[in-house]
């Protein structure tokens, strides 16, 4: 059994798809994949979130015939079918994939780049194969291209790596924080597709470029002068850091009313800063509370939203389980 944390964006979200720098931090809630050799010539995937279930003949993965599967498990089938270009097919038998999340899906916690990192692990380890963490990144990469388009690869790389990153296309960089920092994440229960929110940024662009690209520029300046709010423990301007990215999240057509709700909601209740997480347009939102203010905060966006929880951030990255305790 591998498994792999979700991610919240801190900071940068969108303008990272166009090489700015963005910040983001793995949380406490896995994607567990459990992979088990069976006695037939088979691959079964079941998703225990999304009460899936579906099986194909090996062969059949292995050349890559994935008509007819779900769209929500294609990720997952292509997956296997790379690891077997790559790598032949290892074992005598067939295998059985389970899958089970702590993450909500489609909300912008990463869910969908937890679960093939993690996938990506269990599978190499039962084919005792050996790959690099960079092997393992772009094979999750590659999956995620199906579920999004074009993805930036920050969501994969918090999987596979944990912490608290500074991310640009083609790298990353580690941030020690200096104090712990209480993150409240609030769900507005409106799922959207990551995918088409990229794409209405995209169009705006195209439409007005001289303006989109100044607010681009202006998101990628917040996740710099984050960085040493975050290392010094600053939480006052991390706070107004976020509110300014709202503000130009919201700029870029990515907030919707739901998510002005729980933004609202949560500094009313004493949040130094609240904004979307993610692509927007429904899904989640991180709210900073005061130190005397979490509950509070927790609270109130429960009131308009669908859920919210104190989000502890994740040092460790993608990691096999040991005991293969199947909960
Ligand atoms: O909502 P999520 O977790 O899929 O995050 C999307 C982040 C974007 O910057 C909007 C897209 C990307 O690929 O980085």
């Amino acid at each position: 059994m591998a498994s792999a944390p979700g991610k919240v964006i801190l900071f940068g979200e969108h303008a990272v798809v166009y090489g700015e720098p963005a910040i983001a931090a793995a949380i406490r809630r896995r994607v567990y994949v459990s992979v088990e050799e069976i006695a037939t010539d088979r691959i079964e995937i079941e998703s225990r979130n999304l009460k899936i279930r579906e099986s194909m003949r090996l062969e059949k993965c292995t050349r890559g015939e994935l008509e007819g599967v779900s769209a929500e498990l294609k990720p997952l089938w292509h997956l296997c079918h790379k690891m077997l270009e790559l790598h032949g097919h290892p074992l005598k038998h067939g295998l059985r994939v389970e899958i089970r999340s702590e993450i909500p899906e489609s909300a912008g916690l990463g869910s969908s780049a937890a679960l093939a990192t993690a996938l990506a692990l269990a599978l190499k380890e039962i084919f005792s194969v050996d790959m690099s963490p960079n092997d393992i990144w772009n094979i999750a990469f590659e999956s995620e291209k199906i579920v999004h388009g074009r993805p930036s690869g920050i969501d994969n790389t918090l999987s596979l790596h944990g912490g608290v990153i500074l991310y640009r296309k083609g790298s990353m960089k580690r941030i020690r924080l200096g104090q712990t920092i209480p993150l409240v994440v609030g769900d507005t229960g409106v799922s959207r597709s990551t995918g088409k929110m990229v794409a209405r940024v995209r169009m705006l662009r195209e439409k007005y470029p001289d303006v989109i690209e100044e607010v681009i520029r202006a998101i990628g300046r917040l996740s710099l002068l984050s960085v040493q709010a975050l290392v010094d423990g600053d939480l006052e301007k991390l706070g107004d850091l976020m509110n300014i990215n709202q503000g130009l999240l919201e700029a870029l057509g990515v907030s919707s009313p739901e998510i002005s709700m729980l933004v609202n909601a949560a500094r009313k209740a004493g949040a130094l800063g609240a904004k979307l997480t993610g692509a927007g347009g429904g899904g989640c939102i991180i709210a900073l509370p005061a130190k005397n203010a979490i509950n509070n905060v927790v609270e109130s966006i429960k009131r308009v939203g669908r859920d919210a929880f104190l989000a502890e951030i994740e040092f460790e990255g993608a990691r096999i389980e040991s005991g293969g305790a199947h909960g």
